[in-house]
C-alpha cells in the first residue's frame, strides 16, 4: 500500500521505545535532583526550570536542529522553525501573524467545542478520545489555514506522519526519508492545487489562505506562492498533530484523580471555560507533550554560570532541553507535585519558551480544554472497562483512551 494511503497515523513504535519514553520523567526527576546537568560523548541535558529556560533563551548559543528535517517536507524552502534569529526569520514569523489574528480565537474555541460535542452526541456513550480529538483538530485547523481533506488519503495521517518524521526521524534513515519525501510532495502538490483553484475562484472563505492572496494581490512581500503553500503545509505539519497527543494525555491524568474529573465535570456543565481552561492545562503538565526539546550548542557556552552546577557545554552538543522536568521542579514550582490549577502563567511551558516559542500558543489555549468540554460536562464520565479504559501509547505518540458516560434516554 502507498503511504499516500496509510491509515496509520504513526509507524509502530518497539515495545522497548515506548517503555524507554514513558520511563524518562523518572529519569529525568533523578536527575535534576543529583545530577541537573548531566554531560556524556557529545550528548547533555538540562533539567532544572532556570536551566531550562536559559537555554530556550539563549538562541544565539543553541539552536533548533530542525532544518535539515524540514527540508525534506518543504522541498528546501526555509521555514521559521528551522532558523535562527534573522531578519528573514522575523519576516516570515510577521508574515503569519498577520494573517492569523487574535480576533479569531474566541470562533475557534466555539467551534472546536462544537466539532467535540457533534461527535459525543452521536457515540451512544463510549468515546476514543484519541480519535476525538484527532478528527476536531485537523478539521479546526485545516479548516482555518485553507487547507481541505486531499482528494486521496487523509490530512491527519499525511498531517502526523510528516510530523512523527521531523521531531523523531533524520535523512540518515533512506528508506523513511525517501517514503516520507513521497508524502511530502503529495503534500506539495495538494496544497499547489488548492492555492490555484483559489486563485481561479477569485473568492473564498475569510481563512488564513484568503488573507495570504489578498496580501499577495496588494503586492505585499513574503506572500509568493511557494511562500504560502509552505507556510500552510508546515502549519498542518507542525501544529494540529500535537493535541492529539496531549488532550487525552490529561484526559487520563484527570481520570487517575476522580475529584479533579469531577470538578472539571461541574466547571463543564456550568459554561466555565476559564476554570475548565486551568483544569486541563494543569493536568497536562503531569504529561506534556514530550520530555524534551532538542537543541544544538552553536558555540561553547556556560550553563548556570555562577551556581555550583554550572556546566560548560561545548560547541557542537546535542542539548536535551527537559521541559516537562522543569514544570515539575520544587525549586520554582511550588509544591510541584500537587495538583494545582491556580498556578501562575510562568509556572508552564508547555509551548516552549523564547525564539521558537508556539506559534499556535493562543490557538491552543482557545480551544484544547473545548475539546474535551462536551465529554467532562456528560453524567458519570468513567474509564471504558479493562485495557480500553487506560490510555494507551506507541512511542512518544498517544493511541487509544476509551471513556463511556451514562447517555441519556431520549425523551
Ligand atoms: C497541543 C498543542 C501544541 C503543543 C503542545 C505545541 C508545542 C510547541 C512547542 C513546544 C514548540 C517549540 C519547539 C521548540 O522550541 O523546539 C512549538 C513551536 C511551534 N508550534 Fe506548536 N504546539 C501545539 C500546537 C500548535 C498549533 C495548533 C500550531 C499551528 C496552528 C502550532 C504551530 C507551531 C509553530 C509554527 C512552531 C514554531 C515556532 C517558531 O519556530 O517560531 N503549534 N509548538
Amino acid at each position: 500500500v502507498s503511504i499516500l494511503d496509510s491509515k496509520e497515523p504513526f509507524r509502530k513504535a518497539g515495545w522497548l521505545t515506548t517503555r524507554m519514553i514513558a520511563a524518562a520523567p523518572t529519569m529525568m526527576g533523578l536527575a535534576q535532583r543529583y545530577w541537573p546537568i548531566p554531560k556524556l560523548g557529545g550528548k547533555a541535558a538540562v533539567t532544572r526550570y532556570d536551566d531550562v529556560l536559559e537555554v530556550f533563551a539563549t538562541d544565539t548559543a543553541f539552536g533548533a536542529p530542525y532544518e535539515e528535517n524540514l527540508a525534506v517536507i518543504t522541498d528546501g524552502q526555509p521555514f521559521f522553525l528551522g532558523m535562527e534569529d534573522t531578519d528573514q526569520y522575523r519576516a516570515q514569523l510577521q508574515a503569519m501573524r498577520d494573517v492569523v489574528l487574535a480576533q479569531d480565537l474566541p470562533r475557534l474555541g466555539e467551534e472546536a467545542e462544537r466539532r467535540a460535542e457533534a461527535i459525543v452526541a452521536a457515540s451512544n456513550g463510549r468515546v476514543e478520545v484519541v480519535s476525538l480529538v484527532r478528527k476536531v483538530t485537523f478539521d479546526l485547523i485545516g479548516g482555518y489555514f485553507g487547507v481541505p481533506e486531499p482528494p486521496r488519503g487523509s490530512l491527519a495521517v499525511w498531517g502526523s506522519r510528516l510530523f512523527e518524521y521531523q521531531f523523531t526521524g533524520s535523512p540518515k534513515e533512506t528508506d523513511w526519508t525517501k517514503e516520507m519525501a513521497e508524502l511530502a510532495l503529495a503534500f506539495r502538490n495538494h496544497v499547489d492545487a488548492v492555492i490555484a483553484a483559489r486563485k481561479a475562484a477569485g473568492q473564498g472563505p475569510d481563512d488564513v489562505l484568503q488573507r495570504c492572496l489578498a496580501a499577495q494581490a496588494a503586492g505585499k512581500p513574503g506572500y509568493s506562492d511557494v511562500e504560502i503553500r509552505t507556510a500552510l503545509v508546515c502549519m498542518v505539519v507542525g501544529g494540529p498533530p500535537q493535541p492529539p497527543m496531549v488532550v487525552p494525555q490529561a484526559m487520563e491524568q484527570l481520570l487517575r484523580r476522580p475529584r479533579w474529573l469531577r470538578t472539571a465535570g461541574e466547571a463543564a456543565r456550568a459554561g466555565e471555560d476559564a476554570r475548565l481552561h486551568d483544569i486541563v492545562f494543569e493536568a497536562m503538565r503531569f504529561d506534556p507533550l514530550a520530555p524534551a526539546l532538542p537543541r544544538t550548542a552553536l558555540a561553547d557556552h556556560w550553563v548556570a554560570r555562577g551556581t555550583d552546577r554550572a556546566t560548560l557545554i561545548p560547541k557542537g552538543t546535542n542539548v536535551m532541553t527537559a521541559f516537562a522536568s522543569a514544570m515539575m521542579d520544587p525549586r520554582r514550582i511550588p509544591d510541584s507535585e500537587r495538583f494545582d490549577p491556580d498556578r501562575l502563567p510562568h509556572e508552564y511551558c508547555h509551548f516552549g519558551h523564547g525564539l521558537h516559542q508556539c506559534f499556535g500558543r493562543m490557538i491552543n489555549h482557545a480551544t484544547l480544554h473545548r475539546m474535551l468540554k462536551p465529554l467532562l460536562a456528560r453524567p458519570h464520565i468513567r474509564r471504558a472497562r479493562g485495557g480500553d479504559g487506560r490510555l494507551r501509547k506507541n512511542g512518544a505518540f498517544s493511541e487509544r483512551l476509551v471513556v463511556q458516560f451514562d447517555a441519556v434516554a431520549a425523551a
